[in-house]
């Protein structure tokens, strides 16, 4: 891909940071966000990844950030609105807490980084949202983040009109079951993500998504390849949903 500067929050494991690693090894300038201070230090030392620490589902975190780029003169041709979380929990035990802390940072911490850094972006921009399979198949014990996906899918919808003039474009990807971290973070032990892993061989692709299988999509989107495309959703799912 041509040489550009991309900014991917959640960028310190799974999707997000294979999307860096390979945005980088093709030349961009690469940026990522994360919570973990030793994760972002590791991620740091890859050659043309710069690491903020930014809590996407921290408001103050997000005026930061964009207050320390702008005084590095950074401008973004991209940005990848890649950082959430996946609690899965039933309906009858959500707590109020629950639906806030996911909400702030599946879809609050997004449009608020989007706003914060809209300064920053270039014209033509493009920014991407990572959503999820979960908007095309429904799964039970669910209903949080899918709600909360539904919200960031609405928000690029809005934001594709709203920003159009500014030349900033938005597109979305829907990843499948890939196996990252979540899994492990949502609570699953080796031997729950290996049943989902098994599960998933009866699928067209016959196998869970690894980090790399969503990097194309996400590099297309950002390449001048999409400039035509607005709020397009590109569901990379191994066929999941059929
Ligand atoms: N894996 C799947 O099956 C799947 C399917 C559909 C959609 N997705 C979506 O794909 C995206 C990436 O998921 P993944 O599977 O790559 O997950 P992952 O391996 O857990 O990586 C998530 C990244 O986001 C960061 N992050 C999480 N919460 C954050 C916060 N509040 N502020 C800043 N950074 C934060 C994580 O940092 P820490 O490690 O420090 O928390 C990590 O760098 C998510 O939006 C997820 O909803 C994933």
């Amino acid at each position: 891909m041509e040489n550009k500067t991309i900014l991917v929050t959640g960028g310190t494991a799974g999707i997000g940071l294979e999307t860096a690693k390979t945005l980088a090894v093709q030349g961009s300038t690469v940026i990522v966000t994360g919570r973990d201070e030793e994760k972002l230090r590791r991620v740091s030392t890859q050659s043309g990844i710069q690491a903020f620490r930014c809590d996407s589902g921290n408001p103050a975190d997000i005026t930061a950030l964009a207050e320390q780029l702008k005084q590095a003169d950074i401008t973004l041709d991209g940005l990848v609105l890649n950082a959430g979380v996946f609690f899965p929990q039933p309906i009858g035990e959500i707590s109020a807490d629950d639906i806030k802390h996911t909400f702030a940072i599946n879809a609050a911490g997004p449009l608020l980084t989007l706003q914060s850094l809209l300064p920053l972006l270039k014209n033509p921009a493009s920014v991407v949202m990572v959503s999820s399979v979960v908007l095309d198949k429904t799964w039970p014990s669910t209903v949080v983040y899918t709600a909360s996906k539904a919200a960031l899918e609405a928000i690029a919808s809005v934001a594709s009109v709203e920003l159009a003039g500014r030349g900033i474009r938005i597109n979305t990807v829907r990843p499948g079951v890939t196996l990252t971290e979540i899994q492990a973070k949502a609570g699953m032990s080796e031997d729950d993500i290996a049943a989902l892993a098994e599960g998933l061989s009866s699928t067209p692709l016959g196998r869970a998504l690894v980090a790399d299988d969503l990097v194309p999509a996400i590099t297309f989107l950002l390449s001048d390849g999409s400039l035509p495309m607005r709020n397009a959703v590109m569901t990379v799912d191994g066929g999941v949903r059929l």
